[in-house]
């Protein structure tokens, strides 16, 4: 089997958690680092959290030292939106796994080692990515892609445009989405055609596998979430997952390549991701937008994942 050599930026987060799930469960993906975040919640979660979660999930992998704040402005979290501890509140048990170097200089090591073949999925704020990129510019043109769940075509969650991920770091978003690294942006328009009911969330839960506890208690923090929100509609997008799941298999999404831009400053919609759908800015498309994403694919991944980990 030919492995593919993969980073995993992330600040978990539940949807993180699930998206890592799905990595490990393809062993054609050969994680080489998991490098956490600052994001979803403080550093000081999303960095333990990414140390249980290899060693809970038994990933032979590097685990780095990453970004505690975004690279200029003042560090935001998501709240309360991941529960107490970003895992829904579920406490990993603790981990003899220890932080292995500088998410920088350990994407610096492994892309050189991967000898061009290194791809690397985005699941939190782009910091460590701009980091690497600022500190060690020469080894661009050794990472065979960037697939970053993160931006927006429209409507944003953080503000009316701006989506989480980048509106925590519009800068290091503006750094990356300019490197001239090929980028595939999945977003929450392309994300969330492969939203699950609650129904659906239901159907995944009380299989007898490894990772009942955890995942379990995620899909009813998912639940309890869906039940008690106020949408009309009441689904569930596991953004991260359905990002790692397009990583995987690119037949789960159909993507266009535009110009993106990042508003960085602005008092109304910093951390948007601009999206040139008309080619108005006439400037060089530089990143691959996913516009849409297959349900029945992504439902029948995560059946998959599950009898893995029987
Ligand atoms: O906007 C959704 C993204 O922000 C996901 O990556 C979620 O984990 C949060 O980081
Ligand atoms: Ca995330």
């Amino acid at each position: 089997m030919l492995k593919r050599p993969i980073i995993i930026d992330t600040d978990p987060g539940v949807d993180d958690t699930i998206a890592i799930m799905l990595a490990k469960s393809h062993p054609e993906l050969d994680i080489k680092a998991i490098t956490p975040v600052t994001g979803n919640v403080p550093y000081s979660s999303t960095s333990q959290n990414a140390l249980r979660l290899a060693k809970y999930l038994n990933i032979d992998c590097k685990v780095a030292i990453g970004a505690d704040k975004p690279l200029f402005i003042e560090s935001k979290t998501a709240g309360d939106i991941h529960g107490e501890g970003g895992l829904g509140g579920y406490i990993l048990p603790s981990s003899d796994k220890d932080f292995e170097g500088y998410a920088w200089d350990v994407i610096k090591e492994e892309a050189i080692k991967a000898n061009g073949e290194l791809e690397i999925i985005t699941l939190g704020p782009l910091t460590n990515i701009a980091i690497t990129f600022l500190r060690y510019p020469e080894i661009k043109p050794l990472i065979k892609r960037i697939v970053c769940m993160g931006g927006s075509t429209y409507a944003g969650n953080m503000n009316a445009y701006a989506e989480f991920n980048i509106w925590v770091d519009p800068d290091a978003c503006d750094i990356v989405f300019n490197s001239g690294v090929p980028i595939t942006m999945c977003g929450l328009d392309g994300t969330e055609y492969a939203y699950l009911t609650i129904d659906e969330l239901k159907g995944y839960i009380g299989k007898n596998t490894k990772i009942k506890d955890l995942f379990d208690h995620i899909f009813n923090f998912f639940i309890e979430r869906r039940t008690a929100s106020t949408d009309d509609d009441k689904l569930q997008v596991i953004y991260d997952a359905i990002t790692m799941a397009y990583f995987i298999n690119p037949n789960i999404g159909k993507t266009k390549k535009y110009r993106v831009d990042v508003e960085t400053k602005g008092s109304l919609c910093a951390g948007r991701t601009i999206v040139d759908l008309f080619n108005k800015t006439k400037k060089e498309p530089n990143v691959d937008v996913l516009l849409w994403s297959d349900r029945d694919l992504f439902k029948d991944m995560l059946n998959k994942m599950l009898d893995f980990y029987k």
